[in-house]
């Protein structure tokens, strides 16, 4: 299904041929002038790679750990909020593919189906968490995660409020129901919008009221990362929200070296934005990712196929890494290092 841009492309048309115009552009669209939306898939394009030669790369091995966890791969599902109007069971069929497929799952804050209820159906899941202008909505929120059986939360740390984002043209999308669906009713709607005064001390206070490890998301610098390490968090995940937030911010191929040198010794380190083949994870894995998140691609397989398509299109992003692995001469995660990349690509990358 996306062995190539090119593939993927074909399959985003698909979608955007069964999908409601205003959803699709919901989807799709980033803020501002959507530079950085388009910067992220062509920077993994510009990492180029150093295969190796006559290495037996009969057996490739894509098995990996994550936050102490064993998963059948890196290839991993970004949160994504208010599924349901990609498909009617949505988070349900979105979990249940992607337990198929061994993939982990970040089950958002903005789910539109009850955060027990998509549990359910999820194989390992994380719970992405906002920290909302109700504190106590947010603690009601991460205590359910935790007791629903999520091993890790993803506190968002790039969006204190929303980008602006022209294709979001109508602003009755997503309606009071959806919204409101793991937020109840008794409450002033703008409650629940995001808080904009989050701080790095609200890493220690989710993990408290949580009893979770907690991975920030969004980070993009080498200094905040090492913030974030130092206030306690089990990783940082490089992401700019997929060009949905600030316009201009850094692609996440270019801003993960740095931030994996600045930390990757310390916590773990992931990356999203823009990874759309197996060659693409390769890149971050090399440039020192743990593991990759997807997101639009996931949205697509699910608004074209289901679960059927959740789990077959998660399956072909591995199956494209294994392939892509043994191309270069490795045969397990591990055996993926900076030694992969050309040195332009701007991480120590002088051994292995
Ligand atoms: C429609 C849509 C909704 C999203 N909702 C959330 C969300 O609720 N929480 C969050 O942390 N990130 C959210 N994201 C960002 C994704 O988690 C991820 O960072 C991004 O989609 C990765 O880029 P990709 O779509 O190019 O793979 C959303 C992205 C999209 C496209």
């Amino acid at each position: 299904m996306f062995s190539s841009h090119a593939d993927y492309r074909k399959l985003e048309d698909r979608a955007r041929r069964v999908l409601d115009p205003g959803v699709f552009d919901f989807y799709a669209g980033g803020s501002g002038d959507e530079t950085t939306l388009a910067a992220n898939e062509a920077a993994w394009g510009r990492i180029s790679l150093r295969p190796h030669v006559l290495r037996d790369v009969s057996g490739v091995d894509i098995r990996t750990r994550v936050l102490g966890q064993e998963l059948a791969g890196p290839v991993c599902v970004a949160p994504v909020g208010y599924q349901t109007l990609a498909h009617p069971e949505g988070e349900l069929v979105t979990a249940r593919g992607a337990r198929r497929a061994g993939a982990l799952l970040t089950v958002s804050s903005r789910s539109s189906r009850r955060i027990e209820d998509v549990a359910a159906e999820a194989g390992p899941w994380w719970f992405q968490a906002y920290v909302l202008r109700d504190r106590g909505l947010t603690r009601e929120l991460v205590c359910r995660a935790a007791a629903a059986g999520a091993t890790a939360l993803t506190l968002t740390g790039d969006t204190p409020y929303l980008g602006r984002r022209r294709r979001d043209r109508d602003p009755g999308l997503i309606p009071d129901e959806i919204f409101r669906v793991n937020l109840g009713d008794g409450f002033d709607r703008a409650l629940a919008e995001q808080a904009s005064d989050v701080t790095y001390d609200d890493i220690a206070w989710l993990r408290e009221v949580s009893g979770l490890p907690v991975v920030v998301k969004g980070v993009l610098r080498g200094d905040d990362a090492r913030e974030c390490a130092a206030a306690g968090a089990s990783g940082v995940w490089v992401s700019n929200h997929g060009g949905r937030q600030l316009d201009g911010a850094v692609a996440t191929a270019e801003a993960l070296p740095e931030v994996a040198a600045a930390v990757g010794d310390l916590v773990e380190v992931y990356a999203d934005g823009g990874v759309r083949t197996g060659v693409d994870v390769l890149r971050a894995l090399a440039l020192g990712a743990r593991a990759v998140f997807v997101g639009r691609p996931v949205l697509w397989c699910l608004a074209t196929g289901g679960e059927d398509g959740v789990a077959a299109g998660l399956a072909e992003l591995s199956e494209g890494l294994a392939h892509a692995m043994g191309l270069a001469g490795v045969t397990v995660i591990a055996e993926i290092t900076g030694g992969l990349c050309h040195p332009a690509a701007g991480r120590n990358n002088v051994e292995g």
